[in-house]
């Protein structure tokens, strides 16, 4: 059985505004008090692991740690099939320490010259972590990780200005529009971030 969270107040352990604001809006109906990792002057964790989840879980334990708070982290990027499932947990290290986005979408449109296959998905995994003991130096307190995903295709030039990373040139499947081009309520709605925070929501927030 998932943990409920039973807490009023999360730490949202992320310093990318972009989640931050998403994870914001989709958590808005739960009445929680959010406060940003950037807010209490939080540090952020290496990112070591080899998989979304487990970059996720990092970031959650390290934010819940050094909180004493409940806390949430994100871990998500572009999977593109023609390239074997690159930028992938590398997304935001194509954007180089500039974090220059348009850069990272040139890199992947030239990684793709040549193919036809344009179909890519973005990934989210959402670690939803409690802080151990506070006695307890070793204790990594307890988590609960959800995974969620959209599927869709690339196109270029970039489109829109909504959203951030690669949303200008993602199309999700079923529309024609980029997540760049769309309101934000929309992206919400479909998201790979939304579908994650539905899995953890109704295992962990809502009442039974
Ligand atoms: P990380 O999870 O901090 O390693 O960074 C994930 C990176 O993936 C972000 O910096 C974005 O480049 C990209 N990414 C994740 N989610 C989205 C999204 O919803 N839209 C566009 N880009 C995203």
């Amino acid at each position: 059985m998932p943990r409920k969270f039973d807490a009023d107040r999360l730490v949202i352990a992320s310093h990318n505004q972009g989640k931050a604001r998403e994870i914001a809006e989709c958590l808005a109906p739960f009445g929680i008090a959010l406060t940003s990792a950037a807010d209490l002057g939080l540090g952020e964790p290496e990112e070591t692991g080899a998989t979304f989840r487990d970059n996720a879980r990092i970031k959650a334990v390290a934010a819940a740690w050094l909180s004493r708070l409940p806390a949430l982290a994100d871990d998500s990027g572009l999977a593109v099939a023609a390239l074997d499932g690159a930028p992938g947990i590398h997304s935001a290290r194509w954007a180089g320490p500039e974090r220059d986005f348009g850069a990272a979408m040139d890199r992947v449109e030239q990684a793709l010259s040549g193919k036809t296959d344009r179909r890519a998905s973005f990934i989210c995994a959402l670690a939803l972590c409690w802080p151990a003991g506070a006695d307890s130096a070793q204790a990594k307190g307890h988590c609960e990780i959800f995974e969620g995903r959209v599927d869709g295709h690339l196109v270029w030039p970039p489109r829109g200005d909504h959203g951030f990373g690669y949303d200008p040139m993602f199309v999700p499947g079923g529309h024609e529009v980029t997540f760049g081009e769309m309101e934000p309520a929309r992206k919400n709605a479909i998201s790979h971030r939304a579908d994650a925070l539905r899995r953890l929501v109704d295992a962990c927030f809502r009442k039974d």
